[in-house]
């Protein structure tokens, strides 16, 4: 067991070793080398019957866990989607631990009831998001999206499903564009719908949905006695940002009355520079909008904003009132468990105060403009070079290319570069990840690391070249 003589001295060297490691990260491979199973056989076959002291539990973090760390503070990570932190960040989430709340409903904390009304405000306003949007933090975009769909479900039932189950109701169909995130069909099967009725909607060439496509889709629907119920337009796809016409889909919602949910899980926080305000343009029509500060907004992993049109129909959908919660300020103020799945709720809050105020919104934009530029530099040489091929339009900071040299035809050509992209990785030296476009094997990278400078993308492209002339050359 531990006394508070010894917290306090674990606690001290811990910080210290924590701004080592971020100072230090670039010495440890950016993905683990390690292989299946070789962390677990590492660990004990039980839990210890007696106490082990801190210094060597931290020994065996050292030794042994570490080597299985995959380091996304790496400013060379640069696969999927970044899930940053930065140092308010973190020491938020230390006062977070030692507080220990739990902050359910608005008496077990009031403070973390009101400060996340509050950011969650700030924030909506910082993107430019409609004043008529409450917000509430979830863990995860899934989770947001999952209470959309449920929400929509109740909103149309009159809340009779949440009573008597599906019975009599028509099928629903959800619709989504074929490039969006796969947590939309997690929340569609979760939600009792069905996966068979998610309809994928064609994207254009540009890898947005192709609204005419999504109103042909909703009309043969309910000429066939089916029910449309919700879109999901994606403001930045996983594969390549691309970003769904929004204006045209809240038209068509708002037509066939369907709930619009916005999925910005990444893109959304990039509203918060003036020069991408644009992107909301459309956000009128929404009825739910979700975005991660835990992506690209140096807010550590979770914090997802979830914000809603009518919160009266989210609450009415979730709020569940056992006598042992009753409390005599219900009507006043927030109760945050009635605002989605979790009943018990971290104080998620507190981080992202500490990092709006730390960076102020002026701090944000600086490095969210650094690696925009940086993103654009290095589209600039990928484009110029003439056996790389840009596969997406670039946008904020995510680059997804292929080598093609040419004589190579298109398998040939999916096979080089994913052994290019595993090489790099296999390397340590910088991590990438891949997509599929019109069945092309892509590598995606993306400069949003919270770290990430100039002399990075200077790296991996000379990384990229090393790679390639090595492989060739082997050939
Ligand atoms: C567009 C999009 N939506 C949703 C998600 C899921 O996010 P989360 O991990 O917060 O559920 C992602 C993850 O990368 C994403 O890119």
């Amino acid at each position: 067991m531990m006394d508070k003589e010894s917290f306090r001295k674990e606690a001290h060297k811990l910080v210290d070793w924590m701004a080592d490691y971020l100072e230090g990260v670039e010495k440890y491979p950016v993905r683990s080398q390690v292989k299946p199973g070789e962390i677990y056989h590492q660990i004990p076959e039980s839990a210890p019957e007696h106490p082990i002291p801190f210094e060597q539990t931290f020994k065996d973090f050292e030794n042994i866990l570490m080597p299985g760390i995959t380091h996304w503070q790496h400013p060379m990570f640069m696969a999927y989607f970044n899930a940053n932190t930065s140092y308010p960040s973190i020491l938020g989430e230390m006062l977070t631990a030692a507080l220990g709340a739990q902050c359910m409903i608005w008496d077990t904390s009031p403070a973390a009831a009101e400060l996340e009304q509050k950011v969650c405000d700030w924030m909506r306003d910082l993107l430019r998001l409609p004043k008529e949007l409450t917000g509430v933090i979830q863990d995860t975009a899934s989770t947001a999206t999952l209470c959309a769909l449920i929400t929509a479900r109740e909103k149309y039932s009159d809340y009779a499903i949440n009573q008597e189950g599906f019975g009599s109701m028509p099928k629903f169909r959800i619709y989504c564009s074929e490039h969006a995130h796969s947590s939309i069909e997690k929340a569609v099967k979760i939600a009792g719908f069905g996966q068979e009725n998610l309809v994928k909607i064609k994207c254009d060439e540009n890898f947005s949905m192709n609204a005419p496509a999504l109103k042909e889709a909703v009309k043969k629907d309910i000429e066939e006695g089916l029910q449309p119920l919700v879109v999901v337009a994606a403001l930045g796809t996983t594969s390549t940002l691309a970003l769904d016409p929004l204006e045209e889909i809240g038209q068509i919602c708002q037509q066939y009355r369907i709930w619009l949910h916005v999925d910005a899980a990444y893109a959304g926080t990039s509203a918060i520079l003036p020069e991408y305000h644009w992107i909301h343009k459309g956000m009128d029509y929404a009825d739910s909008y979700v975005t991660n500060p835990h992506k690209w907004m140096f807010t550590n992993f979770d914090c997802s904003l979830y914000f809603v049109k009518d919160q009266e129909s989210l609450i009415r959908t979730f709020e569940i009132l056992p006598e042992y919660l009753k409390t005599k300020n219900t009507d006043r103020v927030n109760n945050y468990r009635d605002w989605g799945i979790q009943l018990g709720r971290r104080f998620r809050a507190l981080k992202l105060w500490m990092v709006l105020n730390t960076y102020g919104a002026e701090g944000i934009r600086l490095l969210y403009r650094k690696h925009i530029e940086i993103t654009e530099v290095f589209a600039e040489k990928i484009r110029s070079h003439k056996s790389f091929r840009i596969m997406a339009p670039v946008f904020l900071n995510l680059v997804c290319f292929r080598y093609q040299p040419d004589g190579i035809n298109d398998e040939e050509a999916d096979a080089l570069n994913a052994r290019i992209m595993d090489s790099i990785n296999n390397s340590g030296r910088a991590f990438l990840s891949h997509t599929r476009l019109n069945g092309k094997y892509v590598i995606r990278t993306c400069f949003g690391q919270s770290q990430v400078d100039w002399l990075h993308m200077d790296r991996l492209y000379k990384e990229l070249m090393k790679t390639i002339s090595l492989i060739t050359t082997e050939n």
